[in-house]
């Protein structure tokens, strides 16, 4: 199967192999277990192949059962060692999704790609929730208009998301507002724990309803509100840690963009540069991997973004707006290019 042929990042079975399609395919899978797996998170084929052994292990399943299990769903999936030819191929199957302005996309080497984590991070109102409304419209697009024709998975842990802005951005666009509504599935996040049990059950979701756009806005307010002190640091880090990993292992078996936003905090002992840094410290910087920073200007609707890492790409800057349409360009002189 060629790349160009299969969307999905999660069907590189070779030819000859069976293909199991639900859990209870699996060789050692009965009814009971499989009931099991469902309840701690396990929905699909996909998950199980990117699950560890003792993950499975509070389903009472043996740890060299585990194993046969996961080692079947791989042959699915295929995730083990490959050949750079291979991955170059892998990376072909990596789509890239338009944010609605021709400068953030230029700045993002073309867009936001799939099987990554994208993080916007900014101080209130500089325009991390309003681009993730924009990118649940554009998702939608066709691939000629920037989009993946696909529907978009929100985690809303602020209680921000609002489908009337949709429906603007989705008239602009010339899209019927009721459809793009209904490929925007939302879930509202009341508490740290419950944003992560929401991932951990997210896999059927986005199979079921073809999500290639997984949004959580925001990644850190909970963890920042319900871990207070010294003391809880090290357990906050702990659960943000394996919520990203969660996140990532979603992008990359459904071949989909994970985008989470972030606030700041200022930095007291700065007097040159930027005075904020990001929420998460070492744990959300080396899970994104590619992290905007969004500043306003000094009133009005204009934005300035910053990418601020990258695995490809030279930092630069670069103007946009956001109006009654959603996000757009920009009449500003840009200021862009290498910023370091
Ligand atoms: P926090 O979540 O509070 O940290 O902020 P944020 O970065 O998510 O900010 P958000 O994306 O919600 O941006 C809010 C800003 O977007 C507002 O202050 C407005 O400037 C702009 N905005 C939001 N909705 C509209 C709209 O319908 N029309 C126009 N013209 N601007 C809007
Ligand atoms: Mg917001």
């Amino acid at each position: 199967m060629s790349a160009t042929e299969e969307q999905s990042g999660s069907s590189t079975k070779s030819e000859g192999e069976k293909e199991y399609r639900v859990l209870e395919d699996l060789p050692g899978v009965g009814p009971a277990t499989s009931q099991k797996l469902k309840e701690m998170g396990f929905h699909t084929i996909e998950s199980l192949a990117t699950a560890t052994a003792r993950e499975l292990e509070p389903a009472g399943i043996s740890e060299k059962k585990a194993l046969d299990i996961i080692r079947h769903a791989r042959k699915n999936v295929s995730l083990s060692f490959i050949r750079a030819d291979e991955l170059l191929r892998q990376r072909q199957n990596i789509s890239r999704l338009t944010t609605g302005s021709k400068v953030l996309d230029e700045l993002l080497g073309g867009g936001l790609e799939t099987q990554t984590i994208s993080e916007f991070y900014g101080e209130y109102g500089s325009g991390k929730s309003q681009i993730c409304h924009q990118l649940c419209v554009n998702v939608q697009l066709p691939y000629a208009q920037g989009g993946l024709n696909a529907a978009a998975l929100y985690v809303d842990t602020e209680n921000t998301f609002r489908t009337e802005r949709l429906v603007s951005m989705a008239q602009h666009l010339g899209l019927d507002p009721e459809q793009v509504a209904r490929n925007v599935i939302v879930a509202d996040a009341f508490t740290s724990d419950h944003q992560i049990f929401l991932l951990e059950n997210a896999d059927k979701v986005i199979k079921e309803n073809n999500v290639r756009l997984i949004i959580v806005d925001s990644l850190t307010s909970h963890f920042r509100s319900e871990y207070v002190g010294r003391e809880t640091l090290a357990l906050r880090q702990q659960k943000l840690n394996k919520h990203m990993h969660k996140l990532i292992r979603l992008a990359r078996a459904f071949n989909s963009i994970a985008v989470v936003t972030n606030q700041v905090m200022a930095k007291p002992d700065v007097f040159f540069g930027d005075a904020v840094h990001p929420i998460g410290g070492h744990v959300v910087g080396h899970s994104s991997h590619t992290r905007v920073y969004l500043r306003k200007a000094s009133r009005g609707p204009i934005r300035i973004a910053r990418l601020v890492s990258s695995p490809y790409l030279p930092d630069g800057e670069g103007v946009f707006k956001i109006t009654n349409n959603g996000i757009e360009e920009s009449d500003e002189p840009q200021k862009r290019g290498r910023i370091k």
